[in-house]
């Protein structure tokens, strides 16, 4: 069983690194790689505050495919260069996007969302799967909350 206690006393990089460590925890001598997202879909839910959507999307041909999440079912197939995830895919590049009706081509899967957060998963120079985190709140993310999950995604590398 894993039952880790989440504090609401962190700070924000505390949070990160206790998040961190959970998730190595969560992956350590697992080499499934549907369980280890799953298990790090549930504990981004459980550690970081404020989200309606977490998970992931997987690189399959030239498309995004959806894979393990927390939240409302979402959107299945996302292809590379559109919207916030597929745009994370098609550059490499971490998106922090303060309000997701500024973004062109943002693709709305749950109305509630205000806020979006889409790293990169990346194994020798390839994106694998991008790791998405929705908010309700406008201006949910910030910096910390990018190199945060930007670690999750280097755990999350050698895990799927
Ligand atoms: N909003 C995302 C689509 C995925 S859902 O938010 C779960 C996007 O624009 O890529």
């Amino acid at each position: 069983m894993f039952d880790f206690q989440t504090d609401s006393a962190l700070d924000k990089p505390e949070l990160y690194d206790a998040l961190a460590q959970a998730a190595q925890a969560l992956v350590e001598g697992e080499s499934d790689s549907i369980a280890n997202m799953a298990n790090l879909a549930a504990a981004i839910w459980q550690f970081l505050p404020d989200l309606n959507w977490a998970g992931f999307y997987r690189s399959v041909g030239d498309e995004l495919v959806l894979g393990p999440f927390m939240g409302k079912p979402a959107c299945i197939r996302i292809p590379f260069g559109q919207g916030v995830c597929g745009t994370a895919a098609a550059s490499g590049q971490t998106q922090v996007v303060p309000d997701v009706h500024a973004f062109p081509g943002h693709i709305a899967c749950d109305a509630e969302t205000r806020s979006e957060l889409v790293v990169p998963v990346i194994v020798e120079g390839n994106v694998i799967a991008v790791l998405d985190l929705d908010s309700p709140i406008p201006g949910r993310f910030d910096q910390v909350d990018a190199a945060g999950l930007e670690r999750l995604a280097r755990i999350a590398a050698k895990a799927i």
